[in-house]
């Protein structure tokens, strides 16, 4: 569908193989990876950049590659993503987002995440988008705010262990422009 995005700040884009270290080095960070179970080892970093890459090339979209427009530098994913697990609002597509820590605090998420959403109204044509994250995420629950999503509902994420804290999420959704 795309060769990729284009913001004020930033190009949402296919993956490139230099960028695997730096993607590998925010995995590997425990502050960026704190809602998570746990850092990823570079050989998972890479795996989810391959399967990042993967779906774009199949799908014509999918979690781009952020590169930070004026230093053209690579700075973390966002984008669009199927829900991977059943529950009651899959079938569904959601927006995220993980940043390098040194880029937060610029609203570089939210406005990936927001062209993200243009695309995925616009170009796809999709009535609803959901994004959602552990209930301590207080981060990333505030983009979602930012970028004009509502709190739909809290659930219990099916693929973390039920002794877990990171099992509560919150759900959040926005629909389609003239829809709502
Ligand atoms: C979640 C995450 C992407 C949020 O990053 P972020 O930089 O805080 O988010 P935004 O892009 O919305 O930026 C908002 C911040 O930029 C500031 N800002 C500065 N310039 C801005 C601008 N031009 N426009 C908007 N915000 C701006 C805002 O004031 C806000 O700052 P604050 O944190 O002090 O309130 C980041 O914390 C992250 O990668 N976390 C780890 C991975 C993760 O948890 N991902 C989500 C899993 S579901």
């Amino acid at each position: 569908v795309t060769g990729g995005l284009r913001t004020e700040r930033l190009v949402l884009r296919g993956w490139r193989p230099d960028d695997l270290p730096a993607f590998a080095a925010m995995n590997a960070d425990p502050e960026v990876m704190e809602h998570f179970p746990s850092p990823l080892s570079a050989a998972r970093s890479d795996e989810l950049a391959g399967a990042f890459q993967a779906h774009i090339e199949q799908a014509g979209w999918g979690a781009w590659a952020v590169e930070r427009r004026d230093r053209g530098e690579f700075i973390g994913f966002v984008g669009l993503v199927p829900v991977s697990f059943e529950a009651d609002f899959t079938p569904a597509v959601e927006v995220g987002w993980r940043l390098d820590r040194r880029h937060w605090g610029h609203g570089f998420a939210a406005e990936a995440a927001l062209a993200s959403l243009d695309f995925a109204f616009g170009t796809l044509g999709l009535e609803r988008v959901v994004s959602f994250t552990a209930v301590t995420n207080l981060r990333s629950a505030a983009v979602m705010r930012r970028i004009g999503m509502r709190l739909v509902a809290e659930f219990t994420h099916p693929n973390v262990p039920s002794d877990s804290p990171l099992r509560r999420h919150v759900l959040y959704a926005v629909e389609a422009p003239g829809r709502t």
